[in-house]
């Protein structure tokens, strides 16, 4: 998920961040050029530990201030109600315990705040699922823990969030079972 040819779908799915920002899995910081020039400070929070060169280099060439938090989604140490926006790409696939973390973006999300997403899961093609299904615990032992059959709207809702706008395609360029994107907004109700 770190190609080029995604570039246009993560500027589209930041499009709408603003205010306090909040980004879940960090990573090496993929997002960063596609934010918005309104945002010019984010806190991010990855759970793997030491920021890695790129990740580093990426901040130093960004003009967005960046606070790193090495802690877990499912376990945030923020007040209730403390950012505007809270955004995650390419990585509700790989939280252990997505719904818990769900959870605590929306309590940390202040009334009327946004979760803004784009993430990989599962196909609404029941060949497509079939197969997802099928190969689901191999990703998980090759792929860090990443899920092929996250179904994200469900999951999203499921959290108590109102979904806003929600798109489902194919990326370019990936296998099917791979490749069923969810671009969203939902509200914290
Ligand atoms: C596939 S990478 C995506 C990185 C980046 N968001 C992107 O779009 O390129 C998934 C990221 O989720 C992080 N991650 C996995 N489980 C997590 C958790 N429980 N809490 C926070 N971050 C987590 C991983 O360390 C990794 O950086």
């Amino acid at each position: 998920m770190s190609g080029d040819s995604l570039n246009g779908f993560r500027q589209d799915a930041l499009l709408k961040t603003g205010g306090s920002v909040l980004e879940i899995g960090f990573g090496t910081g993929l997002n960063l050029p596609h934010y918005p020039d309104k945002v010019q400070q984010i806190d991010a929070v990855d759970v793997n530990p030491g920021m890695s060169h790129l990740a580093r280099k990426r901040i130093e060439k960004s003009e967005i201030s960046v606070t790193n938090y090495i802690l877990s989604g499912e376990n945030l140490p923020m007040e209730d109600s403390s950012y505007d926006c809270v955004a995650c790409t390419f990585t509700l696939c790989s939280i252990a315990d997505v719904t818990k973390a769900l959870f605590e973006i929306n309590r940390v999300l202040k009334p009327g705040g946004i979760f803004v997403f784009l993430e990989h899961g599962l196909s609404d093609a029941p060949k497509i699922q079939v197969w997802q299904h099928r190969l689901n615990p191999l990703q998980n032992i090759i792929g860090d823990g990443c899920h092929l059959n996250r179904d994200m709207d469900q999951l999203v809702r499921g959290a108590a969030f109102e979904m806003k706008s929600l798109k489902r395609f194919q990326l370019p360029l990936l296998p099917r079972f791979i490749g069923h994107c969810y671009q969203g907004i939902a509200a914290k109700v």
